[in-house]
């Protein structure tokens, strides 16, 4: 991924220095692409974006979007002066390329640099100091898409959809659910069951911080077994439940982000792992090709190292 996008930032640097010779000889001031959404320097955690653009289309007739080579085509058939579209990233730095032609040409190349970040990898887990998150919706930023899209929440409190591409937040969201498996509120589209907190002039969709309390609203059980247990996981007990699962959608059974033993590994180095061993603990770690949880409960237990058994019918 890293060349790639160096090798982006190189084409955009050329492409602004030849555009901006370009465009003082010829063009009248004004762009041709106006890039909506998102923000320069945006830090997120899920794998897809919206990308929104003002486009003049006496200026062009074709705009790609998307991070380079994973080019998409807008559709410019609408006689609207907006276009939409809903691209992937991956995990790290993110460089989104707008680049527009008229017949044919590259008449301008516009971007925005996005960060995907993740706690379970050690090389995504601390963004560059430049990036930071942007939210989107506030009156201000819905206003710019209410003519279009129906920006209100229909959603009944417990009630599923029975057709999702119903709910007013599916067009736009769609890709959120659309992993292997899906977690039963956002998967109906019970969108605010948890985005169920709003800040004036920030979103009206934000969570709530820590976010265990949203989590135990409908999960009562695992509250009373997990508060009233000797030993809590560390991450578990600071509430944050999404270090491990995605509250919407993930490639591994109950959404957690990785392999169950990846993610454990991502916060116990294998290193550690591999003392253990050396010290014949009796935690045999990934060695015999046994899962943690086969020993241990990545929640909180009644016994020491959260075991799922007592500790000398693990020693045996
Ligand atoms: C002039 C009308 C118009 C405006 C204004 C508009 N949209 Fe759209 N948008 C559409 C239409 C029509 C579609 C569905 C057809 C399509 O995919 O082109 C769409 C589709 C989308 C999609 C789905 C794209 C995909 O790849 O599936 C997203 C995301 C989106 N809009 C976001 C926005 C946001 C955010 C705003 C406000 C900043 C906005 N739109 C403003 C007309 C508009
Ligand atoms: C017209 C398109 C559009 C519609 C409709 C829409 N969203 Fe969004 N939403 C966006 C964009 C753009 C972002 C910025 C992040 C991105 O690009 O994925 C966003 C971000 C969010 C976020 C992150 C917090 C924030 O404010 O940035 C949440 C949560 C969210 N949307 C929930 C919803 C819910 C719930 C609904 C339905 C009631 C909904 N959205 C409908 C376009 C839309
Ligand atoms: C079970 C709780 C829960 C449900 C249900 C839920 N979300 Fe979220 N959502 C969260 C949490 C927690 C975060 C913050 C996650 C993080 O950044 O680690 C989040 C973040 C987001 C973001 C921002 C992601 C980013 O990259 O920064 C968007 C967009 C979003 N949610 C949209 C939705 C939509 C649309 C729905 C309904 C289909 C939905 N959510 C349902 C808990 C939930
Ligand atoms: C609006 C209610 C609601 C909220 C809020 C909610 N969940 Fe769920 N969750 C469900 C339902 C319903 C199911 C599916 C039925 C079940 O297995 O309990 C489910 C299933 C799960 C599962 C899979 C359980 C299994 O045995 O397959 C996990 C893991 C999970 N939720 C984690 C979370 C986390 C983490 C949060 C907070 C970020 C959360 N849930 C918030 C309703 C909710
Ligand atoms: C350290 C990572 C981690 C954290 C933090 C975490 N979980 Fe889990 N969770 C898992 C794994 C792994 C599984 C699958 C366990 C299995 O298959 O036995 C799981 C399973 C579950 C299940 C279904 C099985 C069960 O025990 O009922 C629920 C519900 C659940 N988690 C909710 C939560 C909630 C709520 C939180 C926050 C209070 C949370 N989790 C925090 C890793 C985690
Ligand atoms: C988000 C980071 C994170 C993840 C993911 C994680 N852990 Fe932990 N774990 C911690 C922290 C922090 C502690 C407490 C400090 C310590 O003892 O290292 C801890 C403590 C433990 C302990 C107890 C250590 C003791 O001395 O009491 C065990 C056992 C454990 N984790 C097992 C697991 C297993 C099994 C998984 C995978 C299901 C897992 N952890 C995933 C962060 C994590
Ligand atoms: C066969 C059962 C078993 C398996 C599988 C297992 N463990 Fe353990 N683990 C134990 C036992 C028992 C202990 C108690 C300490 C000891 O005996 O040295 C322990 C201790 C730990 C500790 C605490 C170490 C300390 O000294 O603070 C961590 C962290 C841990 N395990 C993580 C993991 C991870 C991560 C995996 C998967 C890669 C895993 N374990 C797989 C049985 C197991």
């Amino acid at each position: 991924m890293r060349p790639l996008n160096l090798f982006a930032k190189a084409a955009v640097i050329l492409s602004i220095f030849f555009m901006s010779a370009f465009a003082e000889g010829s063009f009248a001031e004004g762009s041709f692409v106006q890039v909506i959404t998102p923000k320069e320097n945006t830090l997120q955690t899920e794998l897809t974006l919206n990308v929104v653009l003002g486009i003049d289309k006496k200026r062009l007739d074709a705009v790609e979007v998307g991070v380079f080579p994973d080019m998409k085509s807008l559709d410019l058939s609408r006689s609207e002066s907006t276009a939409c579209v809903n691209i992937s990233l991956t995990l790290g730095e993110n460089m989104v390329l707008v680049r527009a032609y008229k017949e044919g040409v590259l008449v301008s190349e516009e971007s925005r640099s996005v960060y995907v970040s993740s706690q379970l990898y050690h090389q995504f887990r601390y963004p560059p100091k430049e990036y930071s998150k942007s939210y989107f919706h506030n009156d201000e930023n819905e206003k710019l898409c209410a003519k279009c899209h129906d920006m209100s929440v229909n959603e009944v409190e417990n009630v599923a959809f029975e057709d999702i591409t119903k709910s007013n937040c599916y067009g736009c969201h769609k890709n959120i659910n659309s992993q292997k498996y899906a977690h039963a509120p956002s998967a109906n589209w019970l969108c605010t069951s948890c985005h169920q907190e709003s800040k004036k002039g920030v979103s009206k969709y934000l969570t709530k911080e820590p976010m265990d309390a949203s989590c135990f609203e409908c999960h009562k059980e695992n509250q009373e077994l997990w508060s009233s247990a000797k030993y809590r996981h560390e991450p578990l007990d600071a509430g944050h439940c999404d270090k491990c699962h995605n509250p919407h959608s993930g490639p591994y059974s109950m959404f957690i982000r990785k392999d169950v033993n990846e993610i454990c590994l991502g916060c116990h180095k294998s290193k550690d792992m591999e003392t253990l061993q050396s010290q014949n603990s009796a935690c045999a770690g990934t060695s015999y090709g046994s899962l943690c949880i086969d020993c241990h409960t990545p929640h909180a237990s009644n016994r020491p190292f959260f075991l799922k058994k007592r500790f000398d019918e693990v020693k045996k």
